[in-house]
């Protein structure tokens, strides 16, 4: 009797319509008809509803067409049922602006009321589910509505799809308004993802004790704040085939009877405070597709049956603290497609699971755990991996020919691991001709930096984006063979041995716009070709640098506590770090052409000369460090236009005269001046101007006495790329959650 589709009218409203036509034909009445036509098409909808629609009242810019003339059945987003009442109401995506006005619940007869996806705001009309008693499907999602959801129901309510997703409600789910829908046995979809709900979960509500007639089959609950005591009942809501609340303050055991839903197929609880063992339970649920429970505190084994979810394609389960070997009966999981078990402390010989069955695998990270042995063989043969991550684990052994056979693998990190054989690794990955990431950072140890210029000749590596290889004692120069990776947006050779002058070619890489040279031997100068590079002086070549995509989002650790996620490589900070090396000469003053820059860091060399006052060129700089070098003279005033530097440091220089004030220096303390004898005035609280011995060009001053806000400044920035996979862009783990299994030095591992 109801059709779905706003503007169609059903067939009795058509009937009517045909009169005043009839009239008009065999009565003759045409003045009669003319004057009253407007009248009495209008008059065909509903006086109240037609009232009630007009009195909403909402802004909207491009008009709705509901003008009183006409017949309000035929207005747009308007369909009508049996005595031209007013049933369904569906405007998504209109533009709508403005609060719910209390007039709807007027339309007593709205039976479909879908409002979604517009900038609606306030609170909903109190007697929303009390009035409209005979909605049916109410989506409200995508809104900005707020406060707390109306108590005030009705007996005869028979909702089945309830959306309020996506809005900011919050306060607990009244279960006044479910109870009578779900006694009913009509409610199916309940979602309220996305809000500030706060409270328990109802479920007792939802799945009510013996009531075996439930329909209920999603439910979502996801980022909210809901919190103990965690739900039980959920068992009885026997056709449960979607049920999410990831994203909450959920505490407790997984309850057993969410294992007697043989109907589920997605269980999604990540980000929450759930603890205790997955059950055994949990293999009952062989309609299992999805399982994420990642960002918990689940601890134990995985169960050893986990085999039996033979429909699985997802299981996330990173962040816990689980224990014991990968079940061998994982590889009757033969739809599994992503395997996340990253941070947890699994362990036993990685080599002793067959991968081969596992034809679908695409996403596999494994990082952070304590995984022995040799690298698994059998992985070779899953065809379809585009991203493999290893990190931080105990695997020995080398990267076998085979791996070439990987054609989709785009992602590999393999790093702080035991491997060897560094020359035949890049030898058999150059094969891999989609890599785009290649983290091998603490992979090797005291290897030569294989310089075999035709790891390249063949098209290897050249879609390179990500080059990590730090931490590995790589003895040797820079080899050449990096000069023709004309996708490299960053490469880290952090941490390493090497020697020699940086190459001048770095600034013929069209992309490359991170470069970490840190801690290592290199002599010479800075080179003033690098001043050149596209990725950093070129708007037009960072426009064209493809930097969107990333297969697993990285971690960059800028201090020791705080981690940072990276889901796109256009995130990653634009920076040149050459610290604690023997470089020397004077910094180039065509350093000023480096305009995108947003870290330098020169530290803990042999500079010297002054500081070109060119630098203030570069107008996005964020970190500076010139520390630990023999740079003289004064620190240029300009400098201080420098709005975003957040860290600055020349300590321990030959550095003289005042130290410049205003903008961004008076948020710096001693520690960014200190072991410079020559400089004096504020932050220099110790050291007026005065006192100090006549130099030229010094100026002098009056003691000043404020005092500065202390900031902490990194003087060695010490970076770590962690290992993450995410699920969308801008979702950020709690980091507290990542625990740290070692330290390292270098930055990308
Ligand atoms: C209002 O617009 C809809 C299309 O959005 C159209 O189907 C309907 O006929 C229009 N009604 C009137 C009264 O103009
Ligand atoms: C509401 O309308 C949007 C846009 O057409 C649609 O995607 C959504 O499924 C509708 N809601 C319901 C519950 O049908
Ligand atoms: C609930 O709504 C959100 C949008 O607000 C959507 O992303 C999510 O997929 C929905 N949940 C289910 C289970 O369909
Ligand atoms: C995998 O499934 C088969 C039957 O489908 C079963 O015989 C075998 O025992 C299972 N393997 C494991 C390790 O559970």
């Amino acid at each position: 009797m109801i059709k779905m589709k706003p503007n169609k009218v059903i067939s009795s409203k058509d009937e009517k319509k045909d009169i005043p036509t009839t009239q008009l034909i065999f009565l003759g009445q045409w003045v009669f008809v003319l004057l009253f036509l407007p009248c009495c098409t209008s008059a065909a909808c509903d006086q109240v509803d037609r009232n009630a629609l007009l009195s909403l009242a909402f802004k909207v810019s491009l008009p709705l067409n509901w003008s009183a003339a006409s017949d309000c059945c035929y207005w747009e987003g308007i369909v009508c049922g049996l005595d031209d009442r007013v049933v369904h109401l569906w405007l998504p995506g209109r533009g709508l602006r403005g609060s719910i006005s209390p007039a709807i619940t007027n339309l007593t007869f709205l039976t479909h009321l879908n409002l979604s996806n517009n900038r609606l705001l306030g609170l909903l009309p109190d007697r929303l589910f009390s009035s409209l008693f005979r909605l049916q499907v109410l989506d409200l999602s995508f809104n900005r509505l707020n406060g707390h959801l109306p108590i005030s129901s009705n007996e005869a309510s028979k909702l089945q799809i309830v959306d309020l997703s996506s809005n900011y409600f919050n306060g607990t789910i009244p279960s006044s308004i479910l109870i009578p829908s779900v006694a009913a046995g009509s409610l199916a979809t309940f979602n309220v993802s996305n809000n500030s709900f706060a409270g328990s979960i109802p479920i007792s509500v939802f799945c009510k004790n013996g009531s075996n007639h439930s329909n209920l089959t999603i439910l979502d609950f996801s980022f909210n704040k809901f919190s103990e005591p965690i739900f039980t009942g959920l068992g009885t809501c026997s056709k449960l085939q979607v049920f999410r609340a990831g994203f909450n303050n959920l505490s407790g055991p997984l309850p057993d009877d969410i294992f007697d839903l043989a109907d589920l197929q997605q269980l999604s609880l990540p980000v929450n405070r759930l603890s205790g063992h997955i059950g055994d339970g949990i293999v009952r649920l062989t309609n299992l597709k999805l399982l994420e429970l990642y960002s918990n505190q689940l601890a134990g084994p995985i169960p050893s049956q986990i085999g039996n979810l033979c429909r699985l394609e997802e299981l996330a389960l990173h962040i816990n603290i689980l224990t014991g070997a990968l079940p061998e009966s994982l590889n009757n999981c033969t739809n599994l497609s992503t395997l996340n078990l990253r941070v947890n402390y699994m362990d036993g010989e990685l080599s002793a699971f067959n991968f081969s069955t596992l034809q679908r695998l695409t996403t596999l990270d494994l990082g952070n755990n304590n995984f022995a042995g040799e690298l698994p063989q059998s992985l070779y043969s899953c065809k379809s991996l585009t991203a493999v991550r290893f990190a931080n684990n105990r695997l020995i052994g080398q990267i076998s020919p085979e791996i070439g056979g990987l054609e989709s693998l785009a992602f590999l990190s393999i790093s702080n691991n035991f491997l060897s054989n560094a020359a035949g690794a890049f030898k058999n990955l150059r094969s891999c001709k989609n890599l785009t990431t290649l983290v091998l950072s603490k992979s090797f140890m005291n290897e030569p930096l294989p310089d075999d210029e035709s790891l390249v000749d063949s098209g290897g590596f050249q879609n390179i984006q990500v080059f990590a290889l730090g931490g590995c004692n790589f003895t040797g120069q820079v080899p050449p063979w990096f000069g023709k990776l004309k996708k490299l947006g960053v490469l880290d050779l952090s941490v390493n041995l090497l020697t020699g002058p940086i190459p001048s070619w770095f600034a013929t890489l069209p992309s490359l716009f991170y470069m970490d040279l840190s801690n290592n031997n290199l002599t010479g100068g800075f080179p003033k070709e690098l001043c050149g590079m596209p990725g950093l002086t070129s708007k037009e070549a960072i426009d064209l640098a493809d930097r969107s995509y990333i297969e697993l989002p990285v971690f960059v650790n800028t201090q020791a506590a705080t981690n940072q996620q990276y889901n796109q490589l256009s995130s990653l900070p634009p920076a040149i770090y050459l610290g604690n090396n023997c470089l020397g000469g004077n910094i180039p003053t065509e350093i000023g052409q480096l305009q995108f820059i947003l870290v330098l860091d020169l530290s803990r060399n042999s500079f010297s000369g002054s500081i070109p006052d060119q630098i203030r060129f570069l107008t996005n700089l964020e970190k500076l460090d010139l520390s630990y070098n023999h740079l003289s003279g004064e620190i240029p005033a300009s400098i201080k236009s420098l709005h975003f530097l957040s860290s600055f440091s020349v300590a321990y220089n030959d550095l003289q005269g005042l130290v410049p004030s205003g903008g961004q220096f008076n948020t710096f303390t001693n520690s960014s001046f200190e072991g410079n004898p020559g400089l004096c005035g504020p932050p220099m609280l110790s050291r007026s101007c005065l006192e100090m011995p006549r130099s030229p060009g010094a100026v002098f001053r009056t003691t000043n006495t404020h005092t500065y806000e202390t900031k902490k400044i990194l003087i060695a920035l010490v970076f770590g790329i962690f290992f993450g996979i995410g699920f969308g862009i801008g979702f950020t783990i709690d980091d507290a959650k990542i625990p740290f299994h070692g330290w390292c030095m270098n930055k990308l591992i």
